[in-house]
């Protein structure tokens, strides 16, 4: 028994059973609350010290978003308020919302509550997908708000007769119908102008929301709908 090797020793097995299991647990408790920090909604003093949040707090609403290629990340992340010239969001260019820019705090998050009770009644997922969640019968919404196709050169604004992208988009989603741009037509939902101030909001706060440029490729395609 004196030569008895190592790896066939039950003591040794359960040992490193014992350490791997106490090792996993460890770790996984110390990513839960990791991922609790990264995916834990910012507040407006946030925006105001230019500290960027992963989920920006509700008064993103407020500003210009774009999405800008990072150089040292290698793909796209939204930039708000302005690009610093290496990346960083500035968190100083406004831009008006529904012809506002000074939603306070309470006000934003009561526009993007509504809106997002309005995607869960009216089931935007049973074909849009929202954060790598829901259908792919339509197009992806989780940057939608960033889709140039809404932008003052795009078709929509046009199309549906508004001069901005918000007013576009929520004519859009009250009368769906009629601008089928694509080959699948959105139908008409019966959403109010209310409801889509309040979907608007929301989808714009989501286009805020730093997904490691997920979906992939989303600045490089011509719009997602006129996306052929
Ligand atoms: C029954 C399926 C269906 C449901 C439910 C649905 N949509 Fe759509 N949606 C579509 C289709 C199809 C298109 C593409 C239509 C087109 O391009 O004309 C579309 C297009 C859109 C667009 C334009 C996409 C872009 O990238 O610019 C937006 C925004 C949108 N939907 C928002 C919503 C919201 C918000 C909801 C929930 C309130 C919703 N949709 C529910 C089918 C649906």
């Amino acid at each position: 028994m004196a030569n008895k090797s190592v790896w066939s020793d039950n003591r040794f097995w359960q040992r490193s059973a014992t350490w791997v299991t106490g090792f996993a647990s460890l770790l996984l408790i110390w990513l839960t609350f990791d991922t609790m920090g990264q995916i834990s909604m910012g507040n407006d003093a946030d925006i105001q010290n230019g500290v960027t949040k992963r989920v920006p707090g509700p008064t993103v609403i407020n500003y210009k978003i774009t999405y800008e290629m990072s150089p040292t990340r290698g793909h796209e992340v939204p930039i708000i308020g302005g690009n610093d010239g290496k990346g960083h969001s500035l968190f100083k260019v406004k831009e008006k919302f529904f012809g506002r820019d000074d939603y306070s705090e309470k006000e934003a998050r009561a526009l993007l509550h509504l809106g997002k009770l309005g995607e869960q009644a009216k089931n935007c997922m049973d074909c849009h997908t929202l954060l790598g969640n829901g259908a792919y019968y339509a197009p992806d919404l989780t940057k939608a708000w960033l889709d140039p196709a809404w932008g003052a050169n795009g078709p929509m604004q046009t199309m549906t007769g508004k001069n901005t992208k918000e007013e576009a988009m929520a004519e859009f989603l009250q009368h769906p119908n009629l601008y089928p741009t694509h080959a699948r037509m959105m139908p008409d939902l019966g959403i109010t102008a209310k409801e889509a101030k309040g979907l608007v909001a929301f989808l714009k706060h989501m286009s805020s929301i730093d997904t490691n440029g997920f979906p992939r490729n989303f600045g490089r395609m011509k719009g997602a709908v006129h996306g052929k």
